[in-house]
């Protein structure tokens, strides 16, 4: 089970990676919109901090060959270090655009993924990841997690090598459902990453072990 960071904002991402077990972080244009600076501007500063991690970079062209040529210009862009992923929506032309990234050896997350028959088209394409829309899908009366479920069961059933990475989290609670139907990865934002490690308990009981030892811990180290 990994986790990547579902955000571009270069002070969450310090932090996170400062202590969380993270595996790399992934964006979107909607993402990457919030940080109000160009992708040139940005890109460099994620790769940074990406180091040989996991960086999953969203195509915006609409044409399976401009998603190619866009997909090589950007990895060229991040350079050989990064783990770098093209992110293409399940769309008529992102399913085209799969296999031949695939051929030029650029590893795809097949993104935008709301069913179980998608994600078995963008397995079959190729896709190195699918990432099925948890939130969105509850969102419209779906079921995320039930999706999620059906994806994972199939690539294990058909022994497929695509992996699952579940996306579009809203609440800590869909993360901890999501993590029990076996599912490869989740991609979650700053937010919820940082209220599903804490408990308030866990903060009480450091402050109380703190105060009972003050006297007591006198080996010097
Ligand atoms: C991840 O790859 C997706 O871009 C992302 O999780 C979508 O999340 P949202 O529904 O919170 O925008």
């Amino acid at each position: 089970m990994l986790f990547l960071a579902d955000t571009a904002n270069l002070k969450e991402i310090e932090k996170l990676f400062s202590y969380f077990p993270l595996e790399g972080v992934t964006t979107n244009p909607t993402i990457l919109a919030e940080q109000g600076k160009p992708l040139s501007k940005i890109l460099p500063e994620l790769v940074k901090l990406v180091g040989d991690k996991m960086l999953h970079v969203q195509m915006l062209s609409t044409t399976a060959e401009k998603m190619v040529a866009e997909a090589e210009a950007y990895r060229k862009f991040v350079g050989e270090n990064v783990n770098f992923y093209a992110k293409i929506p399940v769309s008529e032309e992102g399913y085209r655009a799969i296999p031949m990234l695939k051929k030029r050896g650029i590893k795809v997350t097949a993104t935008a993924v709301y069913t179980h028959l998608q994600a078995i088209v963008a397995a079959r394409a190729g896709a190195n990841y699918v990432a099925p829309y948890v939130s969105r899908l509850d969102n419209i009366s779906s079921h995320g997690i039930e999706v999620v479920r059906d994806i994972v069961k199939s690539f294990t059933d058909y022994k497929m090598p695509t992996k699952v990475l579940g996306a579009s989290f809203k609440t800590v609670d869909q993360v901890h459902r999501v993590t029990l139907t076996g599912c490869y990865s989740v991609t979650v934002s700053f937010e919820i990453l940082e209220r599903m490690r804490s408990h308030p308990l866990t903060d009480m009981n450091v402050e109380t072990f703190t105060k009972d030892g003050k006297d007591l811990y006198d080996i010097k180290f």
